[in-house]
């Protein structure tokens, strides 16, 4: 048995008792804290292990965050300016979805590493990317990415690889005239070829995998969107073309496209590494509150996983 996987069991009540997990690879996860512990919640959970190879998605509901734990988050989790952005909002969902992503990112790092959600610090790239600024020594490679739509937070948490992860709410208007703009002309070729009816869906197919690219590099728009071009020919695995003047290849990414929610769709962009076959799962989380691992249902991709 996998036993990083051993502690999803849930509601957080039903938690597995304390005691180090001992890997298949013979590493141990990270004991905290009796301070980490009791951040986490009241119950004890088993940290998690997070090896070479493994992509361990994590999808919050902004929905279902109930708003008694909101309010608890609020007062133990946010940075004094992370309260200051959060009441810059000007709508409600806005300033939920806020607190939903800051809490789910601070909780969900502290199930892998023995820092409390609190004491986690973020230092932003010049492209705007947030990273770890107070890196464990025990676990250096550790890098995540986060996507948000109205209805959806995701986080996608890997090591010692590159990972981009994008979410787009099915119901959003979709601007198609953004394709003929700036994606690649083949692109927009295999969109305009479609039905009417059926190009804001392909759109969305694009959008995602091209942001999910963007956000791997860590460069976001400063990279040219005409410049990679992705075939979404049906039934065809996924795959990507490169402009010479990215100085990027083909072979060194792996995409999927799934749907975290009935309303959603999502794609991932994870760097590969050689020898080493992804291994993805994905749990629902309502932060500090409840864990859920569910199915990886993959729409269409380019490489071969193993999921959990
Ligand atoms: C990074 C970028 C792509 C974010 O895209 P977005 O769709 O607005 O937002 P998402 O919800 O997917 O991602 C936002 C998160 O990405 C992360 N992020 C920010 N800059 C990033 C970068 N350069 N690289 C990777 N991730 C980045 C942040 O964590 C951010 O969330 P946070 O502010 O809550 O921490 C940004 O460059 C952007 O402004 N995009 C505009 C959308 C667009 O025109 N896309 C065209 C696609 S075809």
């Amino acid at each position: 048995m996998d036993r990083r996987r051993s502690g999803n069991a849930l509601p957080i009540a039903s938690r597995a008792p304390r005691r180090a997990v001992r890997h298949l690879s013979g590493a141990r996860a990270m004991t905290p804290s009796s301070s980490v512990q009791a951040a986490l919640g009241p119950q004890w959970l088993e940290p998690l292990l997070l090896r070479e190879g493994d992509v361990d998605i994590w999808v919050a509901l902004v929905a279902h965050a109930p708003d008694a734990s909101l309010a608890a988050q609020f007062d133990s989790v946010l940075t004094a300016d992370e309260r200051i952005r959060h009441g810059k909002f000007f709508f409600d969902k806005d300033r939920r979805r806020y607190l939903v992503t800051r809490s789910l990112v601070r909780y969900v790092l502290s199930r892998y590493i023995p820092i409390a959600p609190p004491d986690w610090r973020f230092e932003a790239t010049e492209f705007g990317r947030p990273a770890i600024a107070n890196v464990h020594p025990d676990v250096p490679g550790l890098t995540f990415n986060i996507s948000h739509s109205d209805s959806v937070v995701l986080l996608g948490v890997t090591r010692d690889a590159q990972l981009g992860i994008d979410v787009e709410d099915l119901q959003r208007r979709v601007p198609l005239d953004v394709a003929d703009g700036y994606f690649a002309a083949d692109e927009v070729r295999q969109l305009r070829a479609l039905p009417p009816a059926l190009q804001p869906a392909r759109f969305l197919d694009f959008w995602t995998l091209k942001e999910s690219y963007i956000k791997a590099r860590g460069k976001g728009l400063s990279i040219p969107l005409d410049q990679f071009a992705f075939d979404l020919s049906d039934g065809a695995p996924v795959t990507v073309t490169f402009d010479p003047r990215l100085g990027d290849t083909p072979e060194r990414w792996s995409f999927w496209q799934w749907r975290p929610s009935a309303e959603s769709l999502a794609a991932l962009c994870v760097e590969n590494k050689r020898g080493i076959t992804a291994r993805i799962s994905v749990r629902r989380a309502v932060p500090f509150v409840s864990e859920q691992t569910v199915g990886f249902k993959v729409l269409r991709g380019s490489g071969f996983c193993k999921t959990l």
